[in-house]
């Protein structure tokens, strides 16, 4: 019997996930149906429709356009919309992907209806409760049904957590599928040289952790770090909304400049796409970030990581990638800075199955479980 999958997707990092698996499913017509939810957790154009277009994600099927709130208000009125979709659409199973709050929120609709749930990039933990999205894991975690993983010490985590070993499947990372498939379309963009800038002379950053810009003294230790830091190397910000907003309630602007590209300044632009983004990093000098893909980005592209944050659910990326973790204290940013900025390149491994074929070995397995029935 055909059966009916329910995506759901909310937020821009869920982007990159989704869509290998939903165009792999596509492939199987006679097996599956597939319907796309969208939540509208991020909602403007370069926060998600850009993805849509660049990453061939079909328009979704259901868009509950229900933008941005508090973490109650985002998990109660995703719970309220959903549970409507899913009373009508019933769907067979519903899968979920990260650690975003319509993760936790989806997940737990389903359950509670008694639609089994198909966690993506299960087992990954932070062992920091500060962090929303480790709530969000946990909680999908121990109540969903097939937890894919993308390396084997999430595995070891979740057995940890007595998860029946039977729902466990090691399958990859599934942002490198994305990664592998638009990489030449990201390198054609040259988006580095539209910006005047020279490769491996300027350095990539991100930062839109609430732990590190709702509070300000944190925000202004990092800022402190990177002005320094941009006295050797020009720095580019794509900014996140929340970012842009801290720096105005803290009055910061003083620390950044966001009128064009200037040679040694901290230059925020407006948030982009997926390919002048890859663009960006894969000819960045190095990247400083607290996002989690781009730790695992970089690590597939060779290109150093600092990561600031004092935690990462990323393991892995540190063992054998490209990573350092160095927290938010500027001494230690700019420490860490020195070192690694000497050596142009990374030398490091690509972990076992981030190697471009996990959506596939998520629907094969997706139609195994289908076929013994369990969902
Ligand atoms: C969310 C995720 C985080 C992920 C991040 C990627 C949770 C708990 N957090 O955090 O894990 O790393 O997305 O970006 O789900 N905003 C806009 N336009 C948009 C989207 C957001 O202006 O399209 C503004 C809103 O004012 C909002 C703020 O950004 O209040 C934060 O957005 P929100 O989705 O609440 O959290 P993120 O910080 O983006």
């Amino acid at each position: 019997m055909r059966k009916k999958i329910c995506f759901v997707a909310a937020a821009r990092p869920n982007f990159m996930k989704i869509a290998p698996i939903y165009n792999e499913i596509l492939k199987f017509p006679k097996e599956f149906q597939a319907i796309l939810v969208h939540t509208g957790q991020h909602y403007d154009k370069n926060m998600s429709d850009t993805f849509f277009d660049q990453l061939n994600i079909p328009k979704p099927n259901i868009s509950l356009g229900l933008g941005s709130g508090t973490h109650a208000q985002q998990t109660a009125r995703t719970m309220i919309a959903f549970e409507t979709v899913l009373n009508e659409k019933k769907p067979d199973l519903v899968v979920v992907v990260g650690d975003v709050n319509a993760t936790l929120a989806c997940s737990i609709t389903a359950k509670k209806l008694h639609i089994p749930v198909a966690h993506i990039e299960s087992g990954l933990r932070s062992f920091d409760q500060m962090m929303p999205e480790e709530i969000n894991r946990l909680v999908t975690d121990k109540i969903s049904d097939f937890l894919y993983t993308p390396s084997e010490d999430a595995d070891q985590q979740l057995l940890k957590e007595g998860t029946p070993k039977e729902n466990i499947i090691f399958v990859g990372n599934v942002m490198i599928d994305t990664l592998k498939t638009f990489k030449p379309k990201a390198a054609a963009t040259k988006y580095f040289k539209k910006l005047g800038l020279t490769k491996q002379q300027y350095i990539t950053l991100t930062l839109h952790r609430p732990s590190n810009v709702d509070d300000k003294v944190v925000f202004k230790d990092i800022l402190t770090a990177l002005k320094e830091i941009s006295g050797h190397f020009t720095i580019i910000c794509p900014i996140h909304p929340r970012t842009k907003k801290q720096i105005k309630e803290f009055k910061l602007d003083a620390y950044v400049n966001m009128d064009g590209i200037k040679k040694n300044k901290i230059n925020l632009i407006e948030p982009i796409g997926y390919f002048e983004m890859m663009n960006l990093v894969m000819n960045s000098r190095l990247v400083l970030t607290d996002s989690g893909g781009l730790q695992e980005e970089t690590t597939v592209l060779k290109v150093p990581c600092i990561t600031l944050r004092e935690n990462t659910e990323r393991p892995i990326t540190i063992t054998q990638g490209s990573n350092h973790l160095v927290g938010t204290s500027s001494k230690k940013i700019c420490d860490t800075f020195y070192k690694v900025s000497r050596k142009p390149q990374s030398e490091s491994q690509i972990p076992k199955y981030w190697d471009g074929n996990t959506a596939k070995r998520i629907v094969k397995d997706l139609i195994k479980q289908s076929k013994a029935g369990r969902f």
